[in-house]
């Protein structure tokens, strides 16, 4: 138990809502990030929000661009307001290049540089493969690979081509095995693991880094929530996880700080997997997961 309490404490702070950490204790040099700007798509919620205000936390500017104004403008106002750093509420959807490409130049007459983009958009539910519509599989590759892609390109030709950067894609382990009900956001990440090697290639040359973080099932997430997390923690299937939990946000901003920072200065075309080693143990339990899909008419 007093073994189990030390574990525990070593975690670093996080909770579970789209709101800011009330501690924070520095891993690494508050000033990492001085007065570098950070560019996240889906930055207003889940993992998203919380690599910004980390990010913002050691020094940085940013900002978070997706759909939802409203949303956005809410956490912007929370991320300022904890780290005394500026945030910009931008919208953008990221499968229309138009919209990334307004948003860019907004954030270059607000910050004037960007030296960091994450693309951490994505969408995804359970869905079974014969299930799934061709809309429904469509829509998850434009968001999650065109969104990265396109992302990507319109920082890259708009600023980091003259500038360098540091670029880190947000994928998951869900196409390592095949994992069930996810054929089409394991198939988008997939491509993304890829296009993460492809342009750490091409643009290695421009002083552009790029890397990719791979959480397992992380808490207090929209992702989690869909993915059946709550159940799986209560009926005690993360024991099999080797490290036997959940994995937090503030854990997923950790290793993306590394990535985007210069504490990773000669790491490119790399994939950290950060999820407790969850997908060398997880069983893929494909009954159980039918039984979830088929127990319910509506759509999950
Ligand atoms: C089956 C579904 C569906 C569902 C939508 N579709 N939801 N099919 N099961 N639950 C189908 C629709 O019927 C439609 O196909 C097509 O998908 C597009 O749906 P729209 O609602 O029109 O799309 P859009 O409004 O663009 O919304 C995109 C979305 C939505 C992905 C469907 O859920 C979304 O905006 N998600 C963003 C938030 C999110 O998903 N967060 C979790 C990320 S977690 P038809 O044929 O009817 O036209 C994550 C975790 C990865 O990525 C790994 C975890 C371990
Ligand atoms: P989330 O809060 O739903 O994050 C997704 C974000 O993407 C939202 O803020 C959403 O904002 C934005 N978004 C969706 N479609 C968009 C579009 N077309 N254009 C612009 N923005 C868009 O979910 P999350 O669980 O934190 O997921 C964050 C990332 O972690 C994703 O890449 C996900 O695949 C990855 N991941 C999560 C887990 C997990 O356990 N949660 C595990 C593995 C990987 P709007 O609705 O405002 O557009």
């Amino acid at each position: 138990m007093a073994e189990e309490q030390t574990r525990v404490s070593e975690l670093p702070e996080d909770v579970e809502t789209d709101d800011c950490m009330t501690t924070y204790t520095y891993i690494y040099s508050p000033d990492l990030l001085k007065d570098h700007v950070a560019f996240i798509t889906g930055g207003g919620s889940g993992i998203g929000f919380r690599i910004t205000e980390v990010l913002m936390r050691h020094g940085c500017d940013a900002v978070i661009g997706s759909r939802n104004l409203d949303k956005l403008t809410q956490a912007a106002k929370k991320l300022s307001s904890a780290t005394g750093r500026r945030c910009l509420a931008l919208p953008m959807d990221v499968r229309q290049p138009e919209t990334i490409s307004t948003a860019v130049e907004e954030a270059l007459k607000e910050f004037g540089r960007i030296d960091i983009l994450i693309n951490n958009a994505a969408g995804n539910f359970l869905c079974p493969a014969t299930a799934l519509s061709f809309n429904a599989f469509k829509t998850v590759m434009e968001i999650d690979t065109m969104g990265t892609f396109n992302t990507s390109k319109v920082v890259y030709e708009r600023w980091f081509k003259d500038h360098g950067g540091s670029i880190v894609n947000i994928s998951a382990t869900l196409g390592y095995k095949g994992q069930a009900l996810q054929v089409h956001a394991g198939s988008a990440k997939a491509a993304n693991d890829a296009m993460t090697r492809h342009l750490a290639v091409e643009w290695g040359p421009s002083g552009v880094r790029i890397n990719t973080l791979a959480p397992g099932p992380i808490s207090g997430t929209e992702g989690f929530r869909r993915l059946g997390g709550m159940s799986a923690e209560s009926s005690g299937a993360f024991q099999t996880i080797p490290l036997q939990r959940a994995g937090n946000k503030t854990e997923m901003a950790h290793g993306v700080l590394f990535l985007a920072s210069r504490a990773s200065s000669y790491v490119t075309g790399a994939c950290l997997v950060a999820d407790g080693g969850s997908w060398l143990t997880s069983a893929n339990n494909l009954p159980a997961l039918l039984g979830i899909a088929f127990s319910q008419s509506a759509k999950l």
